[in-house]
């Protein structure tokens, strides 16, 4: 196997919102990552604990408080020429959650789709810019014909491929999905979650895939991230997590998810999170720490002991 390549690095990043006010906010607190080339980190949490922010400032669209974040080698926060900017917003491209609101209900969709195309100037004449359009509409499982059409006239599901042809359109890297599935219904999810991975293959994407809970990233990611109130508290691969979760708001996220199968139903216990249980030697922080390697869980010195004594009993 080729050596792993890092297309994102993600350094101590914060990101406070009113700082030094009443109402200060710690979005994201001390996070850091790495997302290789190719790879579907998912980054899961609720409500409210900072996900959309640090897809957000990952992209630059708010400048960050403390840290880095490196694409490609580049500090993407750091001073940048205009055409440095240009190129960065072409590479990394979102997909929203609101696949009702993402759209201009005033614009046709080859307008919305060529918006991208025209800024960075891919296409050299008006019938290379329609055929691209074209070809987009139809790599997200649409066609032609829908061209002139205006966002109303699409069910949630096929918003959603028009967002992800606009992304598409500049031809980036990497793409942060946002929530791209939990405002559609249950039976297109699997759709676009399908057509998704479809496109890595095909187009050699890396995606940060963002959503509130471990079922809907579960078929998607290769490793997962979980987030609580502005911190990373683990990250370990996709099937290493489900398997072996060890942060206790992990496992409480792990609880929550029904499973087709009644016997486990009649016994699934919904775990409680409470964070107050962590005890801290005084002056002492809690730290992401590898555990296993690849596994790492935020903890105390003294977890951090307990879970590699039980991690090798557990594999
Ligand atoms: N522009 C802003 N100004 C002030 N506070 C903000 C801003 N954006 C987000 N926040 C706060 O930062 C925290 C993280 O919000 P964020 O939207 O990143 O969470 P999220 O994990 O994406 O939640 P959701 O699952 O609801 O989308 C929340 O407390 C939110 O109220
Ligand atoms: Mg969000």
């Amino acid at each position: 196997m080729s050596k792993k390549e890092k297309i994102l690095e993600v350094k101590n990043l914060k990101q406070y919102f009113n700082m030094g006010k009443p109402n200060e906010v710690r979005a994201i607190d001390n996070v850091s990552f790495d997302i290789y080339k190719g790879e579907t980190l998912g980054l899961v949490g609720e409500s409210g604990c900072g996900k959309s922010t640090t897809g957000r400032t990952i992209i630059r669209l708010y400048d960050a408080t403390d840290g880095q974040v490196i694409f490609n080698g580049e500090d993407v926060h750091g001073k940048k020429s205009r055409a440095q900017l240009k190129s960065l917003n072409r590479k990394m491209q979102m997909i929203f959650q609101d696949p009702y609101a993402s759209l201009n209900p005033r614009m046709k969709i080859s307008q919305i789709i060529s918006e991208g195309i025209d800024i960075h100037g891919l296409a050299k004449t008006p019938k290379e810019r329609k055929d691209r359009v074209y070809d987009l509409l139809e790599t997200v499982g649409l066609n032609k014909e829908h061209a002139n059409r205006y966002p109303h006239e699409f069910s949630g599901g096929q918003r959603q491929r028009i967002g992800i042809a606009r992304a598409l359109a500049v031809e980036p890297d990497f793409i942060i999905a946002d929530e791209p599935i939990s405002a559609l219904d249950v039976s297109i999810q699997a759709q676009v979650v399908n057509l998704l991975k479809k496109l890595q293959k095909e187009k050699d994407l890396t995606f940060l895939f963002i959503a509130h809970d471990l079922s809907m990233v579960k078929y998607i990611s290769d490793r997962i991230g979980v987030m609580y109130f502005g911190r990373l508290v683990e990250l370990a691969d996709a099937d290493e997590l489900y398997k072996n979760p060890i942060h206790p708001y992990t496992k409480s996220l792990l609880s929550a998810i029904p499973l087709p199968d009644p016997d486990y139903e009649k016994t699934r216990v919904r775990k409680v999170y409470d964070p107050s249980k962590h005890k801290l030697e005084q002056g002492e922080t809690m730290e992401f720490r590898e555990v296993k390697p690849g596994h790492f869980v935020m903890c105390s010195k003294e977890e951090f002991a307990r879970y590699q004594k039980d991690a090798v009993t557990t594999s």
